[in-house]
């Protein structure tokens, strides 16, 4: 059972390497070893000094890495209700970032499921963002995905191959048109018999328009009918779920 609100990719150390940092510029005493001391003593103290000099690797090797994060399970409690995975299905999820939706859905994926995350993976936006981080917060969840960078509006998967397709929290950062482009990618890659599972926040390329309904349009205009729509507000958060299933 996945814990309710687990921390996935946390910085190693930061703690204490920040307590090394302020000790040792505000000159601190205790960073500073006596000359007559016992065997004893200069082991602690040199197992001290490697142990912050462990801490200062650990942190530069963290200041590439993305900031540690908490799960909100239910928004994707709410997607992964409404779209049933069979034992056999090969599922992509679109803009997975650093893994949030591949661990958000990995509580409803059979183990026997083929998964693949998609994402370009640009860390000029999420510092540290890449493959590797995605596939490990999934496999933490219990989710053995494959990771792959890529576009959601040139998808390198073929035509009718996946039975379950997820954009969650993506579309709206994209422009219209690449929002647009990427449901259709969803459309070209779906099987026939397979479903689109969409988690959106209520944000829209339109001002003044109705998120719901603007999503429903878009995942509409993609061609899929819309099996199911629901709106949800989780803790003052609102995101919208849609089901398509291709015409
Ligand atoms: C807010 S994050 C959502 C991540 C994850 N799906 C989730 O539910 O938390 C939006 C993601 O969309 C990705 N993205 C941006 N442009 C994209 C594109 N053209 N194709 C696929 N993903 C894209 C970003 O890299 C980012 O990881």
């Amino acid at each position: 059972m996945l814990d309710p609100a687990p921390t996935f990719f946390s910085y190693s150390s930061s703690r204490s390497v920040s307590c090394w940092w302020v000790t040792d510029l505000s000159g601190n005493p205790s960073t500073r070893y006596p000359l007559s001391v016992s065997r004893t003593t200069v082991s602690c103290a040199a197992l001290t000094a490697l142990s912050s000099s462990i801490d200062i690797v650990c942190y530069l090797a963290s200041l590439g890495s993305p900031p540690p994060w908490r799960m909100e399970v239910e928004k994707y409690e709410a997607l992964t209700d409404e779209l049933t995975f069979s034992k056999r299905d090969r599922i992509l999820d679109i803009g997975c970032g650093t893994g949030r939706s591949l661990v958000g859905i990995a509580p409803a994926v059979p183990p026997t499921c083929t998964t693949v995350g998609l994402d370009p993976f640009d860390d000029r936006i999420i510092l540290g963002n890449a493959p590797g981080l995605a596939r490990r917060n999934a496999r933490n969840a219990g989710l053995d995905a494959s990771v792959v960078r890529g576009d959601g509006t040139r998808l390198p998967v073929s035509d009718d191959s996946m039975d379950v397709v997820t954009a969650c929290r993506m579309l709206h950062d994209l422009s219209a048109t690449a929002a647009n482009r990427t449901l259709s990618e969803a459309h070209r890659v779906c099987r026939p018999d397979g479903r689109l599972g969409v988690l959106e926040l209520p944000i829209t390329h339109v001002e003044s328009s109705n998120p719901t309904e603007y999503w429903c349009e878009r995942v509409s205009d993609a061609g899929f009918d819309i099996a199911v729509v629901e709106e949800l507000d989780l803790n003052d958060k609102r995101y919208v779920v849609i089901i398509g299933e291709p015409r």
